[in-house]
């Protein structure tokens, strides 16, 4: 008789030994008993492609893919959504018969579902969302937002000209300010996120002047370490509704791992523990 065989799936990047993917899905397997493993594995880019077209022979089901391969591994998808191809790049693979490649991004997924799981009363339509930073990362929170109907994006990025890009590629509902001028956007803003990397353990801070915060406006950073960022905390001062940046990388994940696995794993406050372990 042949026995079934062991599901494994892992997190592709380099370096990749910060990743708190492994916790997470590890969290998750020991939760629903399932007899698989999630494994960190960092790869160089000349070893990429060499890599996942040996993974599907070796039992893998998919794998996630995170700095620096995101953009990169497109070019060895045999399929991709609809999504990966807005954003430009892939956090999600998906090995099918054969070892044939689905490639998705389900950072926006993540985003807006841990904005809506942390900010309930958030809706889409209240107003403009202020965007702070235009790397990779704010593609996938911009596509999200817009995809929901927020009826503008006002963009603001220390390089204008990577806003400029986003916008030419988002479209009309994107509005590119100056980064010297995010602060005053911020009295007109239903939402603020910060996509940048300021405010990260061992990064400067975010230099944006927040007077203009009020209770009405929802304040995230995608920042999750420290907890509450410097952003964070002038919301919560200022009376508003603040999410953190933890919820995003753990709603990310769910597509995934239920792809892979067979089950959808719930997001609950042992999830949370499990990942800042
Ligand atoms: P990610 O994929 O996480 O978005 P990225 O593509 O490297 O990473 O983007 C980093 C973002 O943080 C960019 O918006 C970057 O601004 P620039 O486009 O001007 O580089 C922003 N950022 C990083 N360091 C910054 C700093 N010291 N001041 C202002 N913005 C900064």
């Amino acid at each position: 008789m042949t026995q079934p065989r062991i599901p494994l799936a892992g997190v592709i990047g380099s370096p990749i030994a910060h990743s708190r993917s492994p916790l997470l899905h590890g969290h998750w397997l020991r939760t629903y008993g399932i007899r698989g493993h999630y494994i960190p594995m960092d790869v160089h880019e000349n070893d990429l492609e060499r890599v996942l077209r040996t993974l599907p022979a070796m039992g893998f089901v998919g794998v996630n893919v995170t700095v620096p391969h995101k953009e990169k591994v497109m070019a060895f998808a045999d399929q991709i959504t609809d999504r990966a191809i807005l954003i430009g790049a892939a956090n999600t693979l998906i090995f099918r018969n054969a070892g044939s490649i689905l490639a998705d991004n389900t950072d926006g997924y993540g985003f807006i579902e841990n904005l809506r799981s942390g900010a309930p009363d958030w809706r889409p339509e209240a107003g403009p969302a202020l965007v702070l930073g235009a790397g990779g990362a704010a593609r996938a929170v911009i596509s999200s937002l817009v995809d929901a109907g927020v009826p503008e994006v006002i963009l603001s990025n220390r390089t204008r000209l990577r806003a400029e890009r986003l916008k030419a590629d988002f479209g009309h509902r994107i509005r590119v300010i100056d980064w010297v001028q995010a602060g005053s956007a911020v009295k007109d803003a239903a939402l603020v996120v910060n996509t940048t990397s300021l405010g990260m353990s061992g990064q400067p801070p975010l230099s944006v002047q927040f007077d203009g915060l009020h209770p009405g406006i929802v304040v995230t950073d995608l920042v999750y370490t420290p907890l509450e960022t410097g952003l964070l905390a002038a919301g919560r001062k200022a009376g508003c509704t603040t999410v953190d940046g933890l919820g995003m990388l753990l709603f990310q994940a769910v597509p995934g791992f239920e792809r892979w696995f067979g089950t959808r794993p719930e997001i609950d406050e042992a999830t949370r523990a499990a990942a800042l372990k």
